[in-house]
């Protein structure tokens, strides 16, 4: 089977396989679509097990940049990039050889931060190359870490689903958030200023405790946050959760999160409609961050 045969590769224009002699990094850098124009999407920094994982994911991140991008308006194609994780190496080596990798492509793709990633390692990739987003941030303008404009959108996505679903606001409402990261803290602050009720659950302790001691959470195991007893379900960590067997499972009545694709397969799609769940697709939920790096790097 080759990377053509994949069920992913569906459209896509092409994946540049990336090997960094004097860093000894890999990369894959997926162009979805340049339709609309140069292939925007962030990299993911990420250990993958087994390592045709990574092949996978960016096939369907990248897809997912293109109906996000063309969702949002904005004038920008679909694209993403992940760079294997590896020991032994400083951040500075890694990011700088993916600038240079991003740079051969000529304006081809244009990335920013996703999981993994922070504006420092852009900062050093702008270092090889002009074609990066997600550098600068001055107070409410736009520009730099783009999680707090991405958890802004989710908010807003779940108090209206909320509100069509249900006619009123989620004062008392129950939010299972699943991953207290970058996107899923900033989302855990709103929706207790909002007066709901915040389940949460995070692999790392340190994210849960924390946001249990400043927003009053009620924390679930990684286990059984999708099950939990809830309302609303807003999956903040990796993709693929929603599927077959996990449907039957919740019992949340809206699912609206910040995870880039949600639904394991566009069959769940249908799944979810059968079981009376509303869901708000997570490629217009989550498009606060790319509007974010988009109008930094317009210059608007
Ligand atoms: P992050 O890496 O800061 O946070 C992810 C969190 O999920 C981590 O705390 C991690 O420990 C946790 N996690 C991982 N596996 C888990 C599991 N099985 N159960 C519970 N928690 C688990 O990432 P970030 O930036 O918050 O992004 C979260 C999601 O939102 C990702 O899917 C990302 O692609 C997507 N996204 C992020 C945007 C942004 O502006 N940061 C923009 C659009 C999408």
């Amino acid at each position: 089977m080759t990377a053509f045969d994949l069920v992913d590769f569906d459209g896509h224009e092409a994946v540049h396989f990336v090997r960094d002699v004097d860093s000894g990094i890999e990369a894959i850098i997926a162009v979805h679509s340049t339709a609309l124009g140069p292939a925007v999407g962030g990299c993911r920094y990420w250990s993958y097990e087994p390592r045709g994982a990574a092949l996978i994911d960016v096939l369907r991140l990248s897809r997912g940049m293109s109906y996000k991008n063309a969702m949002a308006g904005l004038p920008f194609g679909g694209g993403k990039a992940v760079v294997f994780k590896r020991s032994g190496l400083s951040p500075y080596s890694i990011f700088a050889a993916l600038g240079r990798a991003v740079d051969k492509l000529g304006g081809l793709y244009i990335t920013a931060e996703d999981v993994g990633t922070t504006v420092t390692d852009m900062q050093v990739v702008a270092r090889s190359t002009r074609f990066v987003s997600g550098l600068r941030s001055s107070g409410d303008v736009a520009g730099g870490n783009s999680s707090p404009k991405t958890a802004y959108g989710v908010f807003i996505s779940l108090q209206e689903g909320w509100r069509y679903l249900a006619a009123r606001n989620l004062a008392g409402v129950r939010v299972a958030v699943q991953g207290l990261g970058a996107v899923g803290y900033y989302l855990c602050q709103r929706v207790h200023q909002a007066g709901a009720r915040l389940f949460v659950a995070d692999v790392d302790d340190d994210r849960v405790r924390r946001v249990q001691r400043e927003f009053g959470a009620v924390p679930v195991s990684p286990q059984a946050i999708l099950s939990a007893d809830i309302d609303i379900l807003a999956p903040c960590a990796l993709g693929a959760i929603v599927n077959a067997d996990t449907i039957p499972r919740i019992s949340a009545r809206l699912i609206a999160g910040g995870a880039n694709n949600q639904l394991a397969t566009a069959e769940d799609g249908e799944r979810l409609r059968l079981a009376g769940i509303l869901y708000a697709p997570d490629y217009i939920v989550n498009s606060g961050g790319i509007i974010c790096a988009a109008s930094e790097y317009l210059g608007e």
